[in-house]
């Protein structure tokens, strides 16, 4: 059975090693690299890990998603959500749309949220898939923003007001 739930900040470690695997996996997936993140300090996993929800299959992590409120007075109202991973062997059998409806769920919580928004790579078309499906829209693309391997990748903009 798979559960989502945040983790101890003492389960750091479990979740380094599963960020550092998306990563190195799903590269154009994310605007992070491997690279950066594998220098990273216990301090600042375990300030990350508070901003993240985790789907576990017999308490192994097979998932993620994390989501940061906006601190700016000008922006507490807005959510950015981020980081979304399942693992390869985990995929299609609905823990991407667990993850995201529990996110849904602790963001509305709180009352003055208006709107969550992200970036995807306009070839991950699982992820892009999945955000339509709760409602998030397209607005914007912002060309060669990510460059990756000698490539580069357009960024989607993707928006959803709660
Ligand atoms: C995106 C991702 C998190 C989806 O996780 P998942 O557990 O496989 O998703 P689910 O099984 O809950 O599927 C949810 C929806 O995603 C879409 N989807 C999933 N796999 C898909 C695929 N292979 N092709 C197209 N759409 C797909 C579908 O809309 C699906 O809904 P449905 O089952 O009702 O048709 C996963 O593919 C992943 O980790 N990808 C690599 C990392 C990534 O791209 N992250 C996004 C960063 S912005």
């Amino acid at each position: 059975m798979i559960q989502v739930k945040k983790l101890h900040s003492n389960r750091w470690k479990e979740y380094k090693a599963l960020r550092l695997e998306a990563l190195k996996k799903e590269p154009t997936s994310f605007g992070s690299s491997y690279a950066e993140e594998t220098k990273l300090s216990e301090v600042e996993w375990k300030r990350r890990l508070k901003n993240t929800i985790f789907a576990l299959a017999d308490d192994k992590r097979v998932g993620m998603i994390a989501f940061i409120f906006n601190n700016k007075i000008k922006a507490r109202h807005i959510v950015n959500i981020f980081g979304v991973y399942v693992k390869k062997e985990y995929r299609s059998q609905g823990i991407g749309k667990k993850l995201i409806d529990n996110a849904l769920l602790l963001i509305s919580k709180n009352k003055k949220i208006m709107k969550i928004d992200l970036c995807v790579n306009q070839k991950q078309k699982a992820a892009i898939s999945l955000y339509k499906k709760y409602g998030f829209k397209i607005v914007g693309r912002l060309k060669k923003d990510l460059f990756v391997n000698g490539k580069f990748y357009d960024e989607l903009l993707m928006e959803k007001f709660i």
